[in-house]
């Protein structure tokens, strides 16, 4: 049950660079997830990994045996991708011991794998039945059997759940990973659906533009974003966009557009210098809002500009005096609920802002995920 460790790895598509330099290393019997948005290399990071492609630079790792030079069907990886890719002239029996067989193993050995993964995903009674006879969410079980008979030891999942319904996708994502878990196997799950990934992983790598931006805990991610870009695609932030007005060991004064002063503490380890451009993010969940008008530190006004019922929760959008716009959602239990146009303050705490310098081609263009 191997790791995989990627050094500098880079792949060309011409003048795109599809993967970046990347070096990561996935644990033996983690479950990784490489997340972000569509185009960023995932899928080609993937194929590497396969041995589908080559890389044009770096080396890969499974074990401790550098593969760079090993053909896909010696790797003992499993690909399960996005579409279904059963054979369709074939029952769910014959798709699943098709690994063994080409393996040449006999036919006593391919019949018992076949029967102990079968097991596995519980579709040992619909031997006889073909693809196009089951749902999206049993094809995918069965190709993830299909893997494992094949003698996969790594797990290799290109969005296996993307084509599924939303209901049949949250169940078959802690069965896939229950089922890897109970083998002892490792698996790395592509996808662009953050809440997918903070669900399932140990761990998840945030790629963008080929690059590798942060590794990390989902809870890490969460919690100390290392990027305006991670800040935003993991969880939801607000940004305030200011200056440096004040910096010292322990805390970063902000003044923010209309001369609005807030305070932060420095942690950050960008070098930041008086007078810089800089972003400010805020999770949702840190903000207070209050109907009393105040002054005093981190307390900004702000008018209700939307106000929309989700059920659970009610959503709020408050533009604040700085002209920025923050969001945030309350428990609609309490149906003390704040009115558009109505005058509030908000305020967070020091300690749970994070600061970056504002990004080169600008906020928008950096939080951007085409
Ligand atoms: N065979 C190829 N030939 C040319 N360009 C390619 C090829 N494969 C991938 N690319 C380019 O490399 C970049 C990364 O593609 P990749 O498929 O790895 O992205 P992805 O993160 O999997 O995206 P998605 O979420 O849409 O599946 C893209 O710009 C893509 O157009
Ligand atoms: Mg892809």
């Amino acid at each position: 049950m191997p790791d995989v460790r990627l050094v500098n790895v880079t792949k060309t598509y011409g003048k795109i660079v599809a993967v970046d330099n990347v070096s990561i290393h996935v644990h033996d019997k983690e479950y990784f997830a490489l997340l972000g948005p569509s185009g960023c290399g995932k899928t080609t990071l993937l194929r590497l990994i396969a041995g589908l492609i080559k890389p044009d630079k770096g080396e890969i790792y499974i074990g401790n045996r550098l593969v760079n030079d090993v053909p896909p069907e010696d790797r003992d990886v499993g690909f399960v991708f996005q579409t279904f890719a059963l054979f369709p002239h074939m029952d769910v029996w014959d798709n699943v011991i098709y690994g063994p067989r080409v393996k040449g193993f006999d036919m006593k050995k391919a019949k018992r794998i076949g029967h102990e993964v079968l097991e596995m995903v519980r579709l040992h009674e619909r031997l006889d039945a073909f693809p196009n006879e089951l749902s999206g969410g049993m094809m995918q079980r069965i190709a993830v059997a299909r893997a494992l008979a094949a003698g996969a030891k790594l797990l290799l999942l290109d969005e296996p759940l993307g084509q599924l319904d939303a209901k049949v996708r949250n169940e078959l994502r802690y069965e896939i990973r229950k089922m890897t878990k109970d083998l002892g196997l490792t698996a790395i799950h592509v996808t662009h659906d953050q809440a997918e990934a903070m669900a399932i992983s140990d761990r998840i790598a945030v790629m963008k533009k080929g690059k590798i931006l942060q590794v990390g805990t989902p809870e890490e991610l969460y919690m100390n974003p290392k990027s305006i870009f991670v800040a935003h695609f993991i969880g939801e932030s607000n940004f305030l966009e200011g200056y440096v007005a004040e910096i010292n060991d322990k805390t970063i004064t902000v003044e923010l557009r209309n001369g609005i002063k807030v305070e932060t503490i420095n942690k950050t380890t960008e070098e930041l210098k008086k007078g810089e451009r800089v972003v400010i993010a805020l999770r949702p969940e840190t903000l207070k809002v209050q109907r009393e008008i105040r002054k005093g530190k981190n307390a900004v006004l702000g008018v209700i500009e939307r106000m929309t019922f989700e059920g659970t929760n009610v959503r709020y959008e408050i533009r604040l005096e700085n002209e920025d716009l923050v969001i945030l959602t309350r428990p609609s239990l309490t149906g003390k609920w704040y009115k558009i146009g109505e005058k509030v303050t908000v305020s967070f705490p020091s300690e749970k802002a994070h600061i970056f310098t504002y990004p080169k081609v600008g906020l928008r263009e950096e939080l951007a995920v085409e």
